[in-house]
């Protein structure tokens, strides 16, 4: 079914834009689908022949795109062209978190939506439904509304412009996108207009079936995504803080994490302990939550909120303490190897990554950093903390105290200390034995995600902290 939707097209080829346009294509073969961006390097990458240069990397991405690009699926710079031919624009830009003017380390920055919302404005022929799919602040809607609106007062010269705006927020997770996008737990459509609310359902029920598409009203759609991102932050941060207590106390936090779990009531899922969540939703989600709970003089729920940021910055920042104090007490000149960059695995994404976070407090030690992370660039890590240089003093430079290793064994020579930060498979299978020969002593482990089997090596001369364990050997299984 179609519902004369033949063409889409997409603005942002990123994280959400590229694999959610690449299902779309895969499930709905009449439909020809384009994925526009503004960033040619980007379009480049997705229209590579290579495909391990495609820009993200999603378990499953490359298939869909070997079947599908050049065939229904198109990646293009052409914004206008495309935006013309379409039937229905989905927006998928990013919306940073603002940092100088109003609002400014709270609000997030529309100016990418806005100047989205002002192509579709100037390029659009005919009837256009446009389909929000950004994470955005509640009310973005009105903001795309009062643009389009605006545009078609003036464009006399094309009179059957016409727009209506729906929010279908995407709820996929980096690492897990393309098995998201195949089998999502709901498809959230808010809109007014029942014709186009429908016409994106037919697109969905090519492949969801139509008891767990929820149909809304916009401004409920647009806080349900902000509220869902909370609330699984809420839950990382609650069993982070937890991890601390298991630490002092002896308690086995991968027990207390299961038994918690076990409650029907509660769910297992998102009570693993680890440097805290990163990703490009939960601190801007809950940053928009607290903004738009402040101008509504909302205080304490503002605060509410805001704590669960709090607990995430503390996490990272006790963590560094530890392995500080670990260390004598200085890490100066100490060369540290960290183990993931990506703010979790089976992403080259680094956006607020926890290890940002923790690998700026030990350069600011004066610690050299070796990092290994399977899918991570140096440009991104050194462009992560360049916020840096100006911390430490004026002749820091990256390049001098970071540089990446292609093995665990590079990793390893001469190192004081391993921190593991991103939980990728293949750390899970390390010979620490062979590791341990190959570093300063004494030496020590960091575990921050939980994921090494320290049976292996118990009698090894490795020191070994287990994030909410710590370093006490018997607590350990
Ligand atoms: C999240 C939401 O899950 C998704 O629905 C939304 O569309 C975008 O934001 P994502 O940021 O890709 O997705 O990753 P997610 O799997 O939610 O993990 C977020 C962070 O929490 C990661 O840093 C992860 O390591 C951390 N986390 C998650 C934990 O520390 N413990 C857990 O138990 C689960
Ligand atoms: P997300 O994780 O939300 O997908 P990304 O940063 O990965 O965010 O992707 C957003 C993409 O949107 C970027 O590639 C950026 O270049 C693109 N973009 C931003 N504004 C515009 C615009 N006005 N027109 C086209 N592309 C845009």
């Amino acid at each position: 079914m179609s519902d004369g939707i033949k063409t889409i097209c997409c603005i942002g080829a990123g994280y959400v834009g590229g694999p959610t346009m690449a299902v779309i294509a895969d499930k709905c073969k009449y439909l020809k689908v384009i994925v526009v961006d503004l960033n040619k390097d980007k379009i480049n990458s997705w229209n590579n022949e290579d495909l391990t240069k495609l820009p993200v990397y999603e378990p499953g991405l490359k298939d869909l795109i070997k079947r599908c690009r050049g065939k229904n699926l198109f990646f293009s710079t052409n914004i206008q062209q495309s935006i013309a031919e379409s039937d229905m624009v989905f927006i998928s830009v990013n919306t940073p978190t603002k940092q100088t003017g109003l609002g400014a380390g709270e609000a997030s920055d529309l100016k990418f939506i806005e100047s989205s919302a002002r192509s579709i404005a100037e390029f659009a022929i005919g009837h256009t439904i446009v389909v929000e799919k950004s994470t955005i602040p509640v009310k973005t809607a009105e903001v795309i509304k009062t643009i389009l609106i605006s545009s078609q007062k003036g464009s006399e010269k094309i009179p059957e412009k016409s727009f209506t705006v729906l929010s279908n927020p995407e709820f996929l997770a980096e690492g897990t996108a393309i098995d998201d996008l195949i089998n999502p737990s709901r498809v959230l459509i808010g809109g007014e207009s029942k014709t186009s609310i429908n016409a994106l359902v037919n697109i969905y029920k090519n492949w969801v079936s139509e008891e767990k598409i929820i149909k809304t009203n916009i401004w409920s759609s647009e806080l349900s995504k902000l509220t869902a991102n909370a609330f699984l932050a809420q839950r990382v941060s609650s069993i982070n803080s937890i991890s601390a207590l298991c630490e002092k106390t002896g308690a086995d936090i991968s027990e207390v994490s299961k038994a918690v779990g076990m409650d029907y009531r509660i769910g297992r899922h998102f009570l693993k302990a680890g440097p805290g969540f990163g990703g490009s939703c939960f601190k801007k989600d809950i940053l928009n939550l607290v903004y738009i709970c402040k101008l509504y003089d909302l205080n304490e729920v503002a605060n509410y909120w805001n704590e669960v940021l709090k607990i995430n910055h503390w996490q990272q920042n006790r963590l560094t303490n530890i392995i500080v104090k670990k260390l004598f007490g200085t890490v100066t000149n100490k060369k540290i190897g960290i183990l993931g960059f990506a703010f979790k695995a089976n992403t080259n994404d680094t956006r607020e990554s926890p290890a940002i976070n923790i690998c700026s407090n030990l350069l600011m030690e004066g610690a050299k950093l070796t990092i290994y992370d399977p899918k991570v660039k140096f440009k991104d890590i050194s462009n992560s903390l360049k916020n840096l240089k100006n911390a430490v003093n004026d002749s820091f430079k990256i390049e001098e105290n970071v540089c990446m290793s292609s093995s665990f064994e590079q990793l390893a020579n001469g190192s004081d200390a391993i921190l593991i930060l991103t939980e990728w498979v293949e750390f899970k299978e390390i010979e620490w034995l062979k590791i341990s020969k190959l570093m300063r002593k004494p030496s020590w482990i960091f575990d921050c995600r939980d994921i090494i089997d320290i049976n292996h090596f118990r009698e090894s001369d490795l020191n070994i902290w287990k994030i909410g364990f710590g370093s006490n050997m018997d607590n350990l299984k």
